[in-house]
């Protein structure tokens, strides 16, 4: 019945959408067939926005050149009016900081630069009262070596003595200096083992020294951070991102790394992590944590995305399967990976069909763009591509995860060795910080051209406000008549259309340089994105697409396009003039008589 209903009111809406369109020849078209898919759910629908709560608002009294929470609530309405679905929080827990809060003191508690725990309700029941869900960041692999267990574990307190992965010394070098274990090494550089002088055991961290690996072959420790988990979502959460999963375990042996790259520029990636990375174990934990989750999702589901940078195959296996389910999804980061070399219609392409072609059977999707790991979107794609890869992330099959500031264009700022904080730049020393350092990526969000871009009144913010800040905020492009606000919040619109939720996807390269693809579903309006990697002007034939008509009409398009395209604009569908570096969103009314050739 429910279906029925959605059907004819959908058939509704878009007949007198499609009236404004393309006049009353559409009717025909878009009335006799009418068939609704499942309705999704909440985090299928929109964005999820990530907010780096130490750069996104500042409101403490007097003010302390940090974001906290309330800053956040005190952004909401902003982050409502994006047409974003959820909100996901990086790290808000009591930390001394030394991995910008992934190292985490009390698992259960707020960091005071970030509030209280009132705070972080009241932003809760903020947050809900605007129909948006919030996710938090959940890390699994390692406390802070000042949380309370990893103190007592030092103590060989029961029952903590094994919360921890402890190792004897190899042996005793010169003055007594002892030796690790075998040879692994940090994700952040250097050796994954430190010596503890108090116990007389090296301790294993595949981060910082200062984040030691929890020991999941120690039952207790699940126990645990299942009860913390659990403790969360009676706080109201909405579910969770769990932080660098593929390191939950390690092999019991300790057997020595096999070199795979000597000349590899970072330590790490030198070895083949055979026995530190993605072991089979993970997977069992993470069901785990699912099962939480699930037994908590009676009223909406609450959502598990795990954090994982691993070839897309292997990757897969994090969806688990129908009867064992794990997450929600593996977030994907294919559209990143693809733009650390040249960026080409084919790398996007390939980046995008692998991802489509290895899903398992009734797996969702997701497209992450940036996040505070990773050079800003804007500076990796190029400031001109900007809108056309959002136009890619939001329009896709699947959910995009949106990093705050993608929204805007914002760029990597210049951080000087003086004002580095990341640890793992500070570790890197002032002649390579900036090979290591993700200072960069995670400056304060820019509001508006005013003192430290809106962001906070304080004399000095934590990590400098980019330079660019006058011509790249928020306020300047919302009284923009074309910015990449405004095209974000058109793409989150079109996002509620069925060709957007449930269509297929059909994705082409045409003249080399041209990455296109459409959403059809039948019965309803379809979107054609196309966007070109060149930096000059290709025409394009896009009427040999399946169900394309002759004419389209202009969604949105890239500020780059600004003079070349007119919202509503009608234009031929055999001769797309694209100028160069930037995309272009046509909706048209799918040809479905006519037969389908595949390009
Ligand atoms: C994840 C986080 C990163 C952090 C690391 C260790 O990769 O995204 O910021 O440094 O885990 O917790």
């Amino acid at each position: 019945m429910w279906v029925r209903i959605r059907c004819i009111l959908l058939v509704v809406y878009w007949t007198s959408w499609l009236t404004m369109l393309a006049g009353a020849i559409t009717l025909v078209l878009v009335t006799p067939k009418c068939s609704v898919a499942d309705p999704l759910e909440w985090w299928q629908i929109s964005p999820i926005y990530q907010v780096y709560p130490l750069s996104y608002q500042d409101s403490s009294h007097p003010p302390d050149g940090v974001g906290d929470i309330p800053g956040i609530e005190s952004r909401l309405d902003y982050i409502k009016d994006l047409g974003v679905g959820a909100i996901w929080l990086s790290p808000i827990y009591k930390s001394p900081m030394k991995d910008s809060g992934y190292d985490i003191q009390d698992f259960r508690d707020i960091a005071p630069v970030f509030g209280t725990m009132d705070d972080f309700h009241s932003l809760s029941k903020a947050v809900h009262k605007r129909g948006i869900k919030l996710v938090l960041d959940f890390v699994p692999n390692h406390s802070s070596n000042l949380h309370e267990w990893f103190q007592k574990s030092v103590k060989r307190e029961v029952p903590y003595a094994d919360y921890y992965i402890w190792a004897d010394a190899k042996g005793f070098g010169t003055e007594a200096t002892p030796i690790p274990p075998n040879n692994w090494r940090s994700v952040f550089g250097g050796s994954a083992w430190e010596w503890n002088q108090e116990r007389r055991q090296f301790y294993l961290h595949q981060f910082l020294k200062e984040q030691p690996d929890l020991n999941y072959r120690n039952p207790l420790v699940l126990e645990e951070m299942k009860n913390v988990m659990q403790f969360w979502l009676d706080q109201g959460v909405d579910g969770f991102r769990l932080d660098a999963v593929a390191h939950l375990f390690e092999d019991e042996d300790l057997r020595d790394e096999m070199v795979k790259d000597e000349d590899a520029t970072d330590e790490y990636s030198q070895l083949d992590h055979k026995y530190t990375f993605n072991l089979p174990e993970v997977l069992d934990v993470l069901r785990e944590f699912r099962i939480v989750l699930d037994k908590n999702s009676e009223n909406a589901t609450k959502i598990m995305m795990t954090e994982a940078y691993m070839p897309v195959e292997k990757l897969m296996a994090y969806y688990g399967n129908k009867s064992h389910p794990i997450a929600h999804f593996p977030l994907n980061f294919a559209l990143i990976s693809a733009s650390q070399k040249n960026i080409t219609a084919q790398s996007i392409y390939t980046a995008v069909s692998t991802w489509m072609n290895n899903l398992p059977k009734g797996a969702w999707p997701n497209w992450v763009i940036g996040n505070h790991d990773n050079s800003r979107a804007a500076t990796r794609f190029g400031a001109e591509l900007v809108d056309a890869i959002n136009m890619i992330a939001l329009l896709l099959p699947g959910t995009p995860v949106t990093y705050n500031g993608e929204e805007i264009g914002m760029e990597d700022a210049d951080v000087s060795w003086e004002q580095t904080k990341d640890t793992a730049g500070i570790n890197a020393g002032p002649k390579k910080y900036k090979q290591f350092s993700r200072d960069p990526e995670r400056t304060p969000m820019q509001w508006d051209a005013g003192i430290n871009a809106g962001f906070s009144n304080a004399n000095q913010t934590w990590l400098p406000v980019n330079t660019n800040y006058k011509t790249l905020n928020v306020e300047s492009q919302l009284n923009e008549k074309w910015s990449h606000i405004k095209v974000y919040k058109q793409l989150t619109e079109a996002r509620k259309t069925e060709a957007i939720m449930n269509g297929g996807l059909d994705i082409h390269i045409l003249e080399d340089s041209v990455l296109v693809y459409t959403r059809v579903r039948e019965g309803f309006p379809g979107y054609v994105v196309v966007v070109n990697f060149a930096p000059d002007t290709v025409t394009v034939d896009i009427t040999n697409l399946a169900h394309m008509p002759n004419e389209s009409s202009v969604y949105t398009f890239s500020t780059t396009y600004a003079h070349s395209f007119t919202a509503k604009k009608r234009i031929s569908n055999s001769a797309v003039v694209l100028p160069g570096k930037g995309g272009l969103v046509l909706t048209f009314v799918p040809d479905f008589p006519k037969e389908v050739i595949s390009l």
